[in-house]
């Protein structure tokens, strides 16, 4: 029987893959873009493990947080209980405390970019295994740099050519302004509580903050009358929100405030934000943050403020798809040599091998037989040029290469092959656009 890969989880393919996002070559266009876009800030990649003890989760992302009941936890042979990570500021804080980097500098910027692992109900846009790109700076409380964090999110998408976004950004205030917020939420929702739905009478109890997340038609009614958090702020919240607010103006980063955004995981204080795309099915957040001034001593570390934000890899492709967004691809081989009989095999796959040694890409048809497949075979790799050799070559040492765009040919001598390849110009990334029907099918 056939094996099939797990529920909500996705290869990434390099030709033809079920949906065109799943397309490794556009994959690779983005994950250089971000990190690109990353160091061009100053940020510093951190890599970390795609498993933590259980704890560091329940106590890093809330236990009335969405995310903490959707984890994929086990017992090691050991008996010790781990989990594949929902999400990466966790462990970014784990792995700062560990390391003691506060010692290091006062200021610390992170970007990091792989799987998370949520047990969520699959659909468009939303898989068990995803992909994040996120940054986490630590050390900085100034609204300042709320302002970098949320345009370095922003640039991430304009760079990758991206349009017709929202950037709505709210504050979940300090300590003082959320318990004002939150018995004033607790009194307005109590009259309604026999008609909340159940999830949202839990948060009730837990943190009535989290109702206003709640995706329920009947909770988002009572929600959208609810009390704002923003006629509840502490003046210190409030200048830190208009500052943020003021900053974004002056960078001209465009946004709406939206004072119901609260996020799906706990541990964020003052500023929260999120990034919507229109061209997305319900699943239309392509990325969130905010700042968590308390996570960083909550786990044990020292008492440093934190802000940082997470895109969802996965929902970029899909709006790069839906808009058809050109994206560069790697060029394929730079010579692509066929051979015509046993003898030329031989000698294509030494000629090769010699380009390969000198960092010249090449690639030989092992499996040719016919002169048109082969030519066919090297269009379709996207080669720039390719190289017939026949009996004819063999016996005089000289080859003839063809521009496969260009249709220009060059004559060269097997002798000469490697400085007549370097001579010729340099290969330019090739622009594709993206075709197909878009995203359909959740898995
Ligand atoms: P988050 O909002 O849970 O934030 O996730 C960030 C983004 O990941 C979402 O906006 C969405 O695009 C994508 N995403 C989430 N779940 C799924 C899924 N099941 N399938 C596909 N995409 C998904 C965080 O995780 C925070 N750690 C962000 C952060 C960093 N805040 C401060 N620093």
């Amino acid at each position: 029987m056939k094996i099939q890969i797990p529920k909500g989880t996705f290869d990434i393919l390099p030709v033809s893959p079920e949906e065109p996002w799943q397309l490794s070559a556009l994959w690779q266009f983005v994950e250089e873009t971000v990190s690109q876009v990353a160091r061009d800030y100053h940020y510093q990649e951190i890599r970390t493990p795609i498993y933590e003890r259980t704890e560091l989760f329940d106590r890093g992302v809330g236990e009335t947080s969405d995310v903490s009941k959707e984890m994929f936890t086990f017992e090691d042979k050991g008996g010790r209980s781990l989990s594949l990570r929902p999400e990466g500021t966790a462990s970014v804080m784990r792995s700062f405390i560990e390391h003691n980097l506060a010692q290091q500098k006062s200021v610390h910027k992170f970007y990091y970019m792989g799987p998370m692992f949520r047990y969520e109900r699959p659909q468009l846009g939303r898989y068990r295994q995803f992909h994040h790109f996120g940054v986490e700076v630590i050390g900085v409380a100034g609204p300042a740099q709320d302002a970098e964090v949320i345009d370095l999110l922003y640039q991430i998408y304009t760079r990758l050519g991206l349009k017709n976004l929202k950037v709505k950004i709210n504050t979940v205030g300090d300590l003082e302004s959320r318990s004002l917020y939150k018995a004033a939420l607790i009194k307005y929702f109590t009259p309604h509580l026999s008609a909340l739905s159940s999830d949202s009478k839990i948060r009730f109890e837990k943190n009535p903050l989290r109702i206003l997340d709640s995706k329920d038609p009947h909770d988002k009614i009572l929600v959208a009358e609810a009390p704002s958090i923003l006629a509840h702020l502490s003046d210190e919240a409030k200048t830190h929100f208009q500052q943020v607010c003021n900053l974004l103006d002056q960078i001209q980063v465009p946004y709406e405030i939206d004072d119901k955004i609260v996020r799906g995981l706990d541990y964020y204080n003052k500023t929260v934000f999120e990034v919507i795309s229109e061209d997305l099915g319900a699943q239309n957040t392509i990325g969130g943050g905010g700042r968590y001034d308390g996570l960083l001593a909550s786990l044990g570390g020292p008492d440093l403020p934190g802000v940082g934000f997470a895109t969802g890899l996965e929902r970029v492709l899909q709006v790069m798809l839906a808009q058809k967004t050109p994206f560069a691809t790697k060029p394929g081989p730079f010579i692509y040599f066929i051979p015509l009989g046993e003898e030329a095999r031989d000698k294509c796959f030494t000629l090769a091998t010699l380009c390969r040694h000198h960092k010249i890409a090449a690639e030989v048809d092992l499996l040719a037989k016919k002169v048109a497949v082969g030519l066919q075979n090297a269009a379709r790799s996207n080669a720039t040029y390719c190289a017939l050799i026949g009996s004819d070559e063999l016996h005089s040492g000289h080859i003839q290469l063809k521009n496969l765009e260009t249709r220009q040919t060059t004559d060269t001598d097997f002798d000469h092959l490697i400085t007549h390849l370097q001579g010729l110009s340099c290969q330019l990334p090739i622009f594709k656009h993206l075709t197909g029907s878009g995203a359909s099918s959740p898995l």
